[in-house]
C-alpha cells in the first residue's frame, strides 16, 4: 500500500483483516450471536436515554411545542445517513462503523479523523449520559430518604463559580485537600465502573441485560403517552400547543423557529445511537441482512417516539415551565403539575434503566471502533487482543472506562451535550459523504442496497428551492450568521458537482441534512470541536513518524 495520507484500504483486505484469512467465520474469535430483533433492541437500547429524559427539557424550553418538527429534521437526518451506514454496513459487515468505511472510501487520514470524532460520540456522549443518570438515581434516593452530600453529585466544573444553591452547597462544604475541593460525581463513576465490568465480561451477558432494559423502558414509555394522551384529549389542554408568543399571538413556535434551532444539540443527541448498531457486525449472526434492517427499525421507532414525547409533554405543561428542568419526564407528574407521585417514581426508576442500557452500548461501541484502528496499525497494538474466555477487546474496554470516568471527573455536562453532538454530526457527515465515493455495484439477494436516484436535475433544484424559500422566511439569518451562510455556499458547490457527476440523492440529502443542524451548533462550541480535531492531527502526525 503507497504510504500516503490518503491511502485506502480496499474492502476485500478490511474483510480479510478482520476474518484473519480463516475459514472461520467467527472473526478474531468474538461470537456471532446476534438476531435481528437483538440489533434492533440494541438499537433502541443506545437511541433513548439522556436525550428524552434529561434535555429534552432545556429543547421544550427553547423551542416551544414546535420543537417536535426538529424532532422530524433529525429523524429525517438520521433516516437518510442510516441508509448511508447501511450501504456501507452490508459492503463492509466488520466492526469499526464509520471508521472502517471512511477507511474504504475517503483515505487513511479522513478514517483517523472520524475515528476521533466517535470518540466524542461514544466515550464523551456517555460522559453526558453518566451525569444524567447519576442525577435521576441522586434524586431516586432521596425519595427513598437517602441523601448524598451535594459535592459528592456534581462535577468540579460545574460547581466552580455557580450561583445555583445546590452547586454553591456543594462548593461551599466541600473537604479540602491541600486546597483543592473534593467535588466529584461518585453515583456517575459507578456506574461507569459498573458498566466497564459488564461490556468487560462479555456480549452474551450484555445483549442479555440490555434487552430487559428496552422492554421496561419502552413499556413505561407507553404508560407515559397513554396517562398524557388521556389527560390532553380528556381535559382540553390542546391549547397548551400553540401558546402565545412575545407579541401575544398564539403560535406553535412561541419563540419562532430560531428558538427552535437552539434545540439542537439536545434532540440530536437523542438520536446518536442507531449507528451503534453496525458496530456489532462481527457479532450479528446476518450481518448483511440484518444490520441496516436493525438500523433502520430502531430509528424509525424512536422517531415516533420522540414526536409524540415532545407532543405529550409540551400538551399536559406550557412549554415555558421547563426552565432549568433536565428530569421533563418526572417533572410533569411533580405536585404543581399533574401531580401523580407514583408516576415521579417510576418514571425516575426507569430513566435510571433506560440511561444503563444507553451506557451498555456506547461503552461496547468504542472499544470495538479502537480494535479496528488497532487492526490498522492507528491505535496501540493491544486493542486489538481479545480476552481467551470472554471474547472481548478487554484491553480496549477498560481504556474505553477510563477515558471515560477521567471526563466525568473533569468536566461538565452541558460541554459534553454540545460537544458529542458536534462530533456525530460531522462523523454523519463524512459518512454520506463517503457513499458518495464508492463504486455501484450490483445486486446481490439478501443484502442491502441503497437505491441509486441520479441527484442530476434534483438535487440542484431541492437547493434552488430551499434557498428561496430561506431568504424569503429568514433573511437576516443569511446575512449574519456564517455558519448559515457557510451551509449555503456548499449546497452551492455540491450541487454543481451532483449535476456534474450525477451523484446520488440519498447521500446528497444525509449530507445537506445534517450540515443543516450543523449551522444550529453555537458559536463557542466550534472552537473547542476545532481544537480537537488539531489535538487529533498531532496524534497522528506524531503516531505516523512512530511508525516510520
Ligand atoms: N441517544 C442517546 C441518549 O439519548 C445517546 O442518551
Amino acid at each position: 500500500m503507497p504510504n500516503n495520507l490518503f491511502r485506502r484500504k480496499t474492502i476485500e483486505s478490511i474483510l480479510q483483516d478482520a476474518y484473519n484469512k480463516s475459514a472461520d467465520t467467527e472473526a478474531h474469535g468474538l461470537k456471532r450471536v446476534l438476531s435481528l430483533r437483538d440489533l434492533t433492541f440494541f438499537g433502541i437500547a443506545a437511541i433513548i436515554g439522556a436525550g428524552s429524559f434529561s434535555a429534552l427539557g432545556p429543547a421544550i424550553y427553547n423551542g416551544g411545542p414546535g420543537v417536535s418538527v426538529l424532532f422530524v429534521l433529525c429523524g429525517i437526518a438520521c433516516a437518510f445517513t442510516a441508509l448511508c451506514y447501511s450501504d456501507f454496513a452490508s459492503r463492509i459487515p466488520v466492526a469499526g462503523s464509520a471508521y472502517t468505511y471512511a477507511y474504504a472510501s475517503l483515505g487513511e487520514i479522513v478514517a483517523w479523523i472520524i475515528g476521533w470524532a466517535l470518540l466524542m460520540e461514544y466515550a464523551i456522549g456517555n460522559v453526558y449520559v453518566a451525569f444524567s443518570w447519576s442525577d435521576y438515581f441522586t434524586s431516586l434516593l432521596s425519595r427513598l430518604h437517602i441523601h448524598l452530600p451535594e459535592y459528592l453529585t456534581c462535577s468540579y466544573s460545574e460547581a466552580s463559580g455557580s450561583a445555583r444553591p445546590d452547586l454553591l452547597r456543594a462548593w461551599e462544604t466541600a473537604p479540602q485537600i491541600g486546597g483543592l475541593r473534593l467535588i466529584v460525581d461518585l453515583p456517575a463513576l459507578v456506574i461507569n465502573a459498573l458498566i466497564t465490568w459488564l461490556v468487560y465480561i462479555g456480549i452474551r451477558e450484555s445483549r442479555n441485560f440490555s434487552n430487559v432494559m428496552v422492554i421496561m423502558k419502552l413499556s413505561i414509555i407507553a404508560l407515559i403517552l397513554l396517562i398524557t394522551g388521556y389527560l390532553i384529549f380528556h381535559n382540553g389542554l390542546t391549547y397548551n400547543w400553540t401558546p402565545p408568543n412575545a407579541a401575544g399571538e398564539h403560535h406553535f413556535f412561541p419563540n419562532q423557529f430560531s428558538g427552535v434551532m437552539k434545540a439542537v444539540s439536545g434532540v440530536f443527541f437523542a438520536y446518536i445511537g442507531f449507528d451503534a448498531v453496525s458496530i456489532l457486525a462481527e457479532e450479528s449472526k446476518n450481518p448483511q441482512r440484518d444490520l441496516p434492517r436493525g438500523m433502520i427499525l430502531s430509528l424509525v421507532i424512536c422517531t415516533v417516539i420522540y414526536i409524540l414525547l415532545s407532543l405529550a409533554l409540551t400538551g399536559v405543561v406550557p412549554y415555558d415551565r421547563f426552565m432549568n428542568v433536565n428530569d421533563p419526564l418526572a417533572f410533569i407528574f411533580e405536585p404543581q403539575n399533574l401531580n401523580i407521585g407514583w408516576m415521579q417514581f417510576l418514571v425516575a426508576v426507569c430513566a435510571v434503566i433506560a440511561m444503563s442500557s444507553v451506557m451498555l452500548v456506547m461503552q461496547m461501541g468504542q472499544p470495538r471502533i479502537w480494535m479496528s484502528m488497532s487492526r490498522d496499525g492507528l491505535m496501540p497494538a493491544a486493542f486489538q487482543k481479545i480476552h481467551p474466555k470472554y471474547k472481548t477487546p478487554h484491553i480496549a474496554t477498560l481504556m474505553t472506562g477510563l477515558v471515560v470516568g477521567s471526563m466525568i471527573v473533569l468536566s461538565n455536562s452541558q460541554f459534553v451535550l454540545d460537544f458529542t453532538s458536534t462530533g456525530t454530526l460531522f462523523a454523519f457527515v463524512i459518512v454520506c459523504a463517503g457513499v458518495l465515493f464508492l463504486p455501484r455495484r450490483e445486486k446481490t439477494p439478501g443484502q442491502f442496497h441503497m437505491p441509486y436516484w441520479n441527484g442530476k436535475y434534483v438535487y440542484p433544484l431541492l437547493v434552488l428551492a430551499g434557498f428561496s424559500a430561506f431568504a424569503v422566511f429568514n433573511p437576516e439569518a443569511l446575512l449574519s450568521h456564517v455558519p448559515t451562510l457557510l451551509f449555503w455556499l456548499i449546497c452551492g458547490a455540491l450541487a454543481v458537482m451532483a449535476f456534474l457527476k450525477n451523484l446520488s440523492v440519498i447521500p446528497l440529502l444525509g449530507l445537506t441534512s445534517c450540515l443543516y443542524l450543523l449551522t444550529g451548533i453555537r458559536e463557542s462550541n466550534w472552537k473547542w470541536f476545532f481544537i480537537w480535531f488539531g489535538v487529533g492531527l498531532v496524534v497522528y502526525g506524531v503516531g505516523r513518524i512512530r511508525r516510520g
